[in-house]
């Protein structure tokens, strides 16, 4: 392309094809792990944007915003004395931790344990770390099954992996009774709390239920936590926290330019965005303990009311309790055909296995929740009765007019 199209020609063409995209205002989104960012995050994204984490001479303020923002989540998961960095997200900070833990323990054909349930970023860094990944069944509450995680410990195993708010349900891992094997036999255990970890700490808080996951637990060596999800952080937010300075040596590159002072990396990034480290620093500033506390009684809040409705409903079922703020629900008739009737009703859904997943995020409320609890009513009576349904397709693509 030789000459460059007017502003206004771009802005059309994006407006064009970002028309069936989901906003999350449009409050339809019920399968996201993300939601609308805080807005005064997106003010400060905007305002740092040509900030570069990777420049530490031409940017001296990044390291500090990363530095205060590593110690606040670190305060906020039992740690005394925090390291880590802020990376990409959930994906990146369990790399980082599986490449730390090898480093830890040199051995050939390393093996690492995890729940069957464990985020598919666990099998990216198996392949581009070569270790082998061992995924262990879940038990009847879809934890990982101890008994067997004992058995499954070899001389070739590094690292074991529990999940502290699983994908799929939102369902902790016994991380205790993995921390007493890793202690018994000398293993790194990475805690993937991408989603849990900004949620586990305020039901505590709030008095709910919250299971033990995090440095409290001494054979903890690391956590991953993103405050790109319930944090409402804009994308990309993640953090990997590490229970003391050791670790992070192992993943730290010097810096090839000459500066002043001698710089270096941890992170698999090289030039990252430190607006998004500002912004998260400034929502979590800004929210306090107890602004997160509220925001997450919300969500369990929704959670309470959706889970009651849906018990009330014919034909539908809960595949467990929620331990957090994400349901699954299974349906009598094809759930395939459910999701993708209620896709075309304009709800932002995903299938997972063979159940729907509802999260429920910020961005949601009681109203959306009655209005999709009427649909999914609808859509089973249909499926049931062989009823085309009439309004496919009227809702789609109403991402920003909804
Ligand atoms: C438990 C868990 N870990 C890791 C990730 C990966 O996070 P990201 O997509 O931010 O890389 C997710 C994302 O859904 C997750 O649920």
């Amino acid at each position: 392309m030789d000459k460059g199209l007017s502003e206004k020609e771009i802005l059309n063409i994006i407006s064009e094809k970002t028309k069936k995209d989901f906003t999350y205002d449009c409050g339809r989104i019920l399968s996201s792990m993300c939601s609308k960012p805080h807005r005064l995050g997106i003010r400060i994204y905007t305002e740092c944007i040509e900030k570069n984490m990777a420049d530490p001479f031409l940017f001296p303020s990044c390291s500090y915003f990363e530095r205060e923002v590593v110690e606040m989540l670190g305060e906020l998961l039992s740690s005394r004395d925090p390291h880590g960095f802020m990376v990409s997200g959930g994906t990146e900070a369990n790399i980082i931790a599986m490449w730390v833990a090898l480093k830890e323990r040199r051995i050939s054909n390393p093996e690492v344990i995890a729940p069957k349930s464990a985020h598919f970023s666990m099998d990216k860094a198996s392949s581009l770390l070569g270790f082998r990944l061992v995924k262990i069944d879940l038990n009847h509450n879809f934890q990982v099954d101890i008994g067997k995680v004992e058995g499954a410990v070899t001389e070739k195993t590094v690292a074991l992996v529990g999940v502290a708010g699983s994908t799929g349900l939102g369902v902790v891992d016994p991380i205790p009774e993995l921390a007493d094997i890793a202690m018994e036999n000398n293993l790194y255990l990475h805690v993937d709390a991408a989603f849990g970890g900004l949620v586990l700490p305020f039901m505590e808080e709030l008095g709910y239920d919250a299971p033990d996951f995090d440095f409290k637990l001494p054979s903890v060596c690391s956590i991953a936590v993103d405050p790109h999800k319930v944090g409402l952080a804009p994308i990309p937010s993640g953090c990997i926290l590490f229970r003391d300075q050791s670790y992070m040596e192992k993943t730290r590159f010097k810096l090839s330019y000459k500066t002043r002072e001698t710089c270096f990396q941890n992170t698999v990034l090289g030039t990252r965005p430190c607006a998004s480290v500002i912004a998260t620093w400034a929502v979590l500033k800004h929210l306090g303990r107890e602004g997160f506390r509220s925001i997450v009684s919300n969500c369990l809040e929704l959670t309470r009311f959706l889970c009651s409705e849906m018990k009330k409903l014919r034909a539908v079922k809960l595949v467990t309790e929620p331990t957090m703020n994400i349901v699954g629900i299974e349906t009598d008739v094809d759930v395939v055909e459910v999701a993708e009737q209620m896709r075309k009703r304009g709800w932002g859904l995903t299938l997972y296995d063979d159940y729907i997943r509802v999260v429920l995020m910020p961005h949601l409320s009681v109203e959306t929740i009655k209005n999709f609890i009427n649909d999914l009513e609808t859509v089973i009576k249909n499926i049931e009765r062989g009823v085309k349904d009439e309004s496919f397709g009227k809702c789609q693509g109403q991402g920003r007019s909804c």
